[in-house]
């Protein structure tokens, strides 16, 4: 009696580290997955993001995209150009103001003309721009690499 007792005990126990074994080999499956993972989604701040048809971005306007972390300005001449909203100084968040007309860092002052020139530094330079497509009728914006520049050229725009 005291032997099958004991074996039930042991096959318990067995049977318990058996279950931990598994559950421990799932969550370093689980935790590579993850890492695995493409780290940008599409529509996401890292990926692919589709801003909409171009008609919906009146020339002379800029649109805030806050989950690309991105603005985008339709210049008066219908060009697209997108820009990363992290200032070049340090790296805060400029916002848009439509009052002044132009982007202000809220850290250190810097300000940022219509299309992401420096007017007043500590900034270095103009705001990063990430890559236009449209692809028919539709601006995407490409925010996997933001691309340094020192000032806007007119050749940065984008035409549908
Ligand atoms: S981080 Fe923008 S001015 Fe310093």
């Amino acid at each position: 009696m005291k032997a099958s007792t004991e074996m039930s005990r042991r096959h318990f126990l067995r049977l318990g580290a058996n279950a931990l074994a598994a559950l421990a080999t799932l969550e370093i499956l689980g935790a590579s997955l993850l890492f695995l993972k493409p780290r940008s989604m599409e529509g996401e701040f890292g990926g692919m993001v589709k801003a909409g048809p171009t008609d919906s971005f009146p020339p002379g306007s800029i649109t805030e995209f806050p989950d690309g972390r991105f603005f985008l300005i339709r210049a008066k001449d219908g060009g697209f150009l997108a820009v990363y909203r992290r200032c070049t100084h340090l790296g805060c968040a400029v916002s848009w103001e439509p009052a002044a007309n132009e982007f202000v860092c809220p850290c250190h002052g810097s300000h940022f003309d219509f299309y992401g020139d420096v007017q007043n530094p500590p900034a270095p330079r103009a705001l990063d721009a990430f890559a236009v497509h449209i692809e028919e009728g539709d601006v995407w914006v490409d925010t996997s690499r933001p691309q340094s520049r020192d000032e806007f050229k007119s050749d940065q725009l984008v035409y549908a």
